[in-house]
């Protein structure tokens, strides 16, 4: 069992627990678990040490021997498109996605408490940055996928890694709740959002960005199964908490027209969103109708006054490729919809020119050849042909 001097609370009913790591929703009404600890650090004591999610150790679940790959620490780059926009590059992360931070922690506490294998739903980053994790933590790692939905890159790291992979007919939602069903008899570890262990590793997410620029205006995260924009909420209010700053950042969730079950009922004052049972976007990444943490994630915007927001197919290739071209960097299409929600906010003025925005671009260009390769030429030279540029 894991040795840790935290507890899980119910985000819906505040009803405290142990901090069981099978425990992923409330004994009481069923409603999500937050994991929570007395937060000690001395900020500038830990200032000595390399940038990556370890290095904040002292507010992270107590694990004696994390399985890491020295995730975190990744760049944040100023754009060349918008002066005050800032760039915090996830695709640079072992596996090319912020889904690493969480897996050190979640595959740590599944290696603790004895796990012999590992199970997850995913759209493809979860199942990558799990198969790496699984295979040097010595954990069999069985994998669901969304049948003919999943980019090739992903799909060949999960199979570089030599984890067992599922592809079900449905969607990224069947697939979660078929992982929600096998893991009832807590034989095998789940890997998904819901496990609030793993979502305490994303929320290094903020130490990094606190450390690397201090407090920005605005925090734009692409959006799918929720958990990541809860996470990075977390992380801020911790450093309100532990006297750091008295500013907090308002948070800005984006999410794929086609897929946005979330946006669209903040966006139309609804209460809760109205799930979708055929979510479609290019992102396939974030291709979801029926977001798990969404709970979280409403809380977020709401504590932090910032907003939802769709971008549509067109917007987010456009940004992609605007990243890519005038910024110099590589993200795959869910990565880019925060350039997208930027470049839409700045349009309708929410966001104005001399506010700090952090956009978090959450995976790599190399995730999703196919989607990286619909705009360009090859010209192919015969021998002895004459070569103009
Ligand atoms: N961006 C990328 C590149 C992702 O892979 C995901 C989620 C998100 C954004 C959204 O994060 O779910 O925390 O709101 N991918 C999951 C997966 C669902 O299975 O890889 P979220």
């Amino acid at each position: 069992m894991i040795i840790d001097d935290g507890e899980l609370r119910c985000i819906n009913c505040g009803s405290r627990f142990e901090p069981d790591p099978y425990l992923f929703n409330c004994k009481k009404c069923n409603g999500l678990l937050e994991y929570n600890k007395d937060l000690h650090i001395n900020w500038s004591e830990i200032a000595s040490r390399t940038t990556r999610v370890w290095k904040y150790r002292e507010l992270l679940p107590r694990i004696e021997n994390p399985i890491s790959l020295d995730e975190g620490g990744t760049p944040m780059i100023r754009s060349n498109i918008f002066k005050n926009a800032f760039i915090k590059f996830e695709g640079a992360n072992p596996t090319g996605s912020f889904k690493d931070r969480g897996m050190t922690v979640a595959i740590s506490v599944a290696k603790e408490s004895g796990a012999k294998s590992v199970i997850v739903a995913s759209t493809g980053n979860t199942a990558s940055s799990a198969a790496a994790y699984a295979a040097r933590a010595g954990l069999n790692c069985y994998i669901f996928l969304p049948m003919n939905s999943v980019a090739k890159g992903k799909l060949a790291q999960v199979a570089l890694h030599g984890a067992k992979i599922f592809e079900i007919e449905g969607n990224f939602d069947d697939a979660l709740k078929i992982v929600m069903e096998l893991t009832k008899e807590k034989k095998l570890y789940p890997l998904n959002s819901f496990n609030p262990w793993r979502l305490e590793g994303q929320k290094t997410i903020s130490f990094e960005i606190f450390d690397q620029l201090g407090i920005p205006d605005w925090v734009i995260v692409p959006v799918g199964n929720a958990g990541n924009i809860s996470a990075i909420w977390k992380g801020f209010k911790e450093l309100k908490q532990l006297g750091l700053t008295d500013k907090l950042p308002k948070m800005i969730g984006v999410q794929a027209e086609g897929s946005a079950p979330i946006a669209n009922a903040w966006l139309s004052n609804q209460s809760s969103p109205k799930f979708i049972d055929s979510p479609i976007t290019v992102a396939t990444a974030i291709r979801i109708g029926k977001p798990v943490n969404w709970p979280k994630a409403w809380n977020t915007v709401k504590e932090s006054k910032g907003t939802f927001l769709t971008v549509s197919d067109e917007e987010i290739l456009e940004a992609q490729k605007l990243l890519a071209r005038i910024d110099g960097i590589g993200s795959e299409p869910a990565g880019a919809a925060s350039m997208a929600g930027l470049r839409k906010l700045i349009d309708q003025g929410l966001i104005k020119n001399d506010e700090k925005v952090v956009l978090i671009v959450t995976g790599h260009a190399l995730k999703d050849p196919e989607s990286a390769m619909q705009d360009f030429n090859i010209t192919k030279i015969r021998k002895d042909e004459k070569i103009i540029l």
